[in-house]
Parts: C-alpha cells; structure tokens; sequence
C-alpha cells in the first residue's frame, strides 16, 4: 500500500463567521490525483486554502493530517516546509520582488536549474519581473506553475490551473504537470471547471463539491458529461 500523505476529516470552515465547507472527508495516497469540481461559489478554494492554512479560512471543526500528524497548528510556511504546495487560482502582485527572487527564496530543491526550468515554460524573460505585475492571465499560471516545480511539494494542490491558459499553453502545462507529479510519485488535488487540463493529467477519481460536502465520487471525466447533460444538482440528487 503507497503512503498515506494527506487525509482531512470532518472537516468544516469558515469564511467571516459563515460556513463553506461541512464535513468533508479525503485522502490522497502517493500517486493519487483527485479532480474536484463544482459550481462557482461552492468553497473549491476554501477547501485547499484552509488545507495550506491561510488564516481566514477557519478551520472549526475536523483535522487536516499529513503523513498522518495534524497540521492544524501549523503556519502555512510550515505546511510548505513539509511538502504541501499550491497553484493559486488568483495569485497576488508583489511589487519589489521579481520572480526569481521568489523562486530562490522559496526552492525547496538545492540544484534546482532555474535557467532550464524557465526556459521550458517560456518563462525566461519574466524572471526579472515583478511578481505578477502586469502578468496576463496565462503568464500568471505558467509563473504559479514554475515556483510550485521549484517548491519540489509532495502534494500539490492546484486551483485551476488551465483557466485563462490559451489551448497550446494547456498542452504545455499539462504535460510538465503530469511529468512533475509522476517524478516523485506526487499527489495532487485539481481544481478545474472544463477538463481540458485532464488531456494530459491522468488522474481518474473524481468528486463534486456541492452544498458544501463532497459527492459523487467517479471517473472525473463521467462526471463532467453527466454535468453538461444534468447540471449540478443531479450530483447532489445522486450521491454515489
Ligand atoms: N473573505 C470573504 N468574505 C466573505 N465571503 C467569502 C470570502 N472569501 C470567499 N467567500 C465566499 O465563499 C464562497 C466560496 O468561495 P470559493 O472561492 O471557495 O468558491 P469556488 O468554489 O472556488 O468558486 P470558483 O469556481 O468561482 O472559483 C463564495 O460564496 C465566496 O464569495
Ligand atoms: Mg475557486
């Protein structure tokens, strides 16, 4: 049986005193790559933004385990410490720290070749940049995807990280995605709205998050059919 790497239970958070999360239980295994999905507004980046730890998503009921010890406690550089990464959906402007600063300040991996993994995200001419400054949409998650490589994280949580990503750069991602967590054998948690990204990220279990819990566990690409066809609520109708 592979490693146990992340397991939440029970878990319940909160954003300014309301609920958006009820009681959702996961695991991620090594190799394990579960797709999530849901409808705008339904607490998909609450979920992975209280698994990281940013402090206004409360955490007020349940655990978050990794490699079965609560993290609960810990800050969310402490999380990232341990092996837990991010792709955020909306990453923040930092005026005053270029990119590469970022990277060597945040690489987790000691030979890590900055030059070579920039070059293969056509990233090279923005190393100089202010973080995001300007960044368009898909330049952002080509520049969240490099700084997650350079993390080196065991478990990956990625906010989708297609969207706004012109369709050649998808196949890109997608591929250094799929080749990133295989090298370690990774788990990783996917947000994504249309699948696209699925083209080239195997994963095969799915999950929809809707009235705040999880349902209708299944092959990511069944589900996302049967909500072109049914909607949203036939998930939560269905349960499986
Ligand atoms: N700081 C905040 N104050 C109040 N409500 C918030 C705050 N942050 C998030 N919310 C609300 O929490 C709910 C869940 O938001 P969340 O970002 O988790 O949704 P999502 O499933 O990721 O949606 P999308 O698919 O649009 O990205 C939304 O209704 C959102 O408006
Ligand atoms: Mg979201």
């Amino acid at each position: 049986m592979k490693e146990m790497l992340l397991e939440i239970k029970d878990l319940h958070v909160q954003i300014a005193g309301r609920e958006v999360v009820s009681g959702i239980n996961l695991s991620l295994r090594q190799g394990d790559r579960m797709v999530l999905l849901g409808q705008n507004g339904s607490g998909k980046t609450s979920l992975i933004m209280a698994i990281m730890g940013f402090p206004s998503y409360e955490v007020t009921e349940g655990d978050i385990l990794f490699k079965g010890k609560s993290i609960l406690g810990l800050a969310i550089d402490q999380r990232a410490k341990l092996g837990l990464g991010i792709l955020f959906q909306r990453p923040p402007t930092v005026r005053g720290i270029k990119l590469r600063q970022m990277i060597e300040m945040t690489s987790g991996k000691k030979n890590f070749d900055l030059e070579k993994e920039a070059g293969r995200l056509a990233m090279t001419e923005f190393l100089g940049r202010d973080l995001n400054l300007g960044f368009s949409g898909g330049e952002m998650k080509r520049s969240e995807l490099l700084q997650v490589i350079a993390q080196d994280p065991q478990v990956v949580l990625f906010d989708e990280p297609e969207s706004g990503v012109d369709l050649e750069n998808i196949a890109l991602m997608g591929t250094i995605i799929d080749e990133f967590l295989k090298k370690k054998d990774r788990a990783a948690l996917i947000i994504t709205h249309t699948g696209y990204i699925l083209d080239y990220v195997k994963a095969d279990l799915g999950c929809v998050l809707a009235d705040k819990r999880l349902h209708c566990v299944q092959e990511p690409r069944k589900i996302i059919g049967d909500i072109r066809k049914y909607g949203y609520d036939k998930c939560v109708k269905c349960r499986k």
